[in-house]
């Protein structure tokens, strides 16, 4: 939480006692909701995260914060709690269909379990660059229907509010990475996804999902030789400081499913609710609008540390890699992620 936050939580804290002296007191939005009287209801709303403050992620969860609290004027107070400090990747999503927490914004492997077409985001060489990513998964497309109107993620309580980036996976490793054979009989870190561990496998790896906030130890403590992400994920978690190289491969993206849990939004007053969902609107340009800069910032500190040597894929190497796995990765999780999706992902390949 933000000492921004701190201050406006005292703030309603204040005015809640006030107007539940003068009797009305009542309760908003689930379990988050905050008790307080007379004509306006207020409601906390939690948004638990797992990157730092200063990623693509975190920067845009404290604009989503800041604007959404000015524009209800204070009727919504929303909690950013970023970093893993509240909800980690083993348990957000169990908290989030409980309403424990009614804002998340993880990013799509995460997802397997509850919502497996999701994994479309984790296939290899889905965008060729950030630019591509708009027009990919417009809400119109077969992979934006995925996204914004996804079954399975209504089924579990929870509605999407927009789609943010982390950008582009880098590969990081004590080694260098140019091409598949380089992987060979080495342990790669991955997210919860299926289609991220056959990637690895195709390569000739092996992988091993560990949560987000565990990476830096396990690579510290070489239970794993190496992961893939983006460069402002590894460098906020100063993973480049316990690896030696980094692949600029741009193979795979990461994206963010910005969700809210529907019990709470349903308790919202429609005018509330018109505005929230502006907000994570515009939030999720925001996000676009500065993570292309974000990435090049972290690079740019991962270079001037000196700790680790960054080289960027040939036209050839990435080739070589990409035969590997498309389409046959496609191919192989055509039924997870839907028959439509990947003939419409690989007809524009
Ligand atoms: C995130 O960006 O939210 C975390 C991604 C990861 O687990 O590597």
């Amino acid at each position: 939480m933000t000492s921004r936050s701190l201050r406006t939580l005292a703030i309603v804290a204040v005015g809640a006692l006030t107007l539940a002296g003068c009797g009305g007191a009542r309760g908003g939005g689930g379990d988050g909701g905050d008790a307080t009287g007379g004509d306006g209801e207020t409601f906390t709303l939690k948004f638990s995260h797992v990157t730092t403050d200063s990623t693509p992620k975190g920067t845009a969860a404290l604009w989503f914060e800041e604007e959404l609290e000015k524009r209800t004027d204070g009727r919504i107070d929303v909690e950013v709690y970023s970093n893993s400090s509240l909800y980690g990747d083993k348990d957000e999503m169990q908290a989030i269909q409980q309403n424990s927490v009614q804002m998340l914004a993880p990013a799509s492997a995460k997802f397997t379990t509850v919502a497996p077409a999701l994994q479309v985001l984790d296939l290899p060489f889905l965008f060729d660059t950030p630019d591509d990513i708009p027009s990919v998964a417009a809400p119109d497309t077969e992979v934006g229907k995925a996204i914004f109107a996804n079954p399975d993620l209504e089924a579990k309580n929870m509605k999407v509010l927009g789609l943010w980036d982390s950008g582009m996976k880098q590969i990081h490793s004590n080694n260098l990475t140019q091409s598949p054979a380089d992987m060979e009989g080495k342990k790669y870190r991955i997210q919860p996804s299926d289609v991220l561990k056959s990637q690895i496998e195709a390569w000739g790896g092996s992988a091993e999902a560990i949560a987000f906030a565990e990476v830096y130890s396990a690579l510290q403590q070489g239970v794993i030789d190496g992961g893939e992400n983006t460069y402002s994920n590894i460098e906020s978690q100063k993973m480049h400081t316990v690896q030696s190289n980094i692949a600029e491969s741009n193979h795979g993206y990461i994206g963010y499913i910005l969700v809210v849990n529907t019990e709470f939004f349903n308790s919202l007053p429609a005018d509330l609710q018109e505005i929230l969902i502006e907000t994570a609107e515009e939030a999720s340009t925001y996000n676009r609008d500065n993570v292309v800069g974000l990435n090049q910032e972290s690079k740019e500190t991962i270079e001037a540390e000196g700790t680790t040597e960054i080289n960027v894929w040939t036209d050839e190497e990435r080739q070589a890699f990409k035969d590997v796995v498309v389409p046959s990765i496609y191919e192989q999780y055509r039924d997870v992620i839907g028959p439509e999706i990947i003939d419409e992902l690989l007809a524009n390949q």
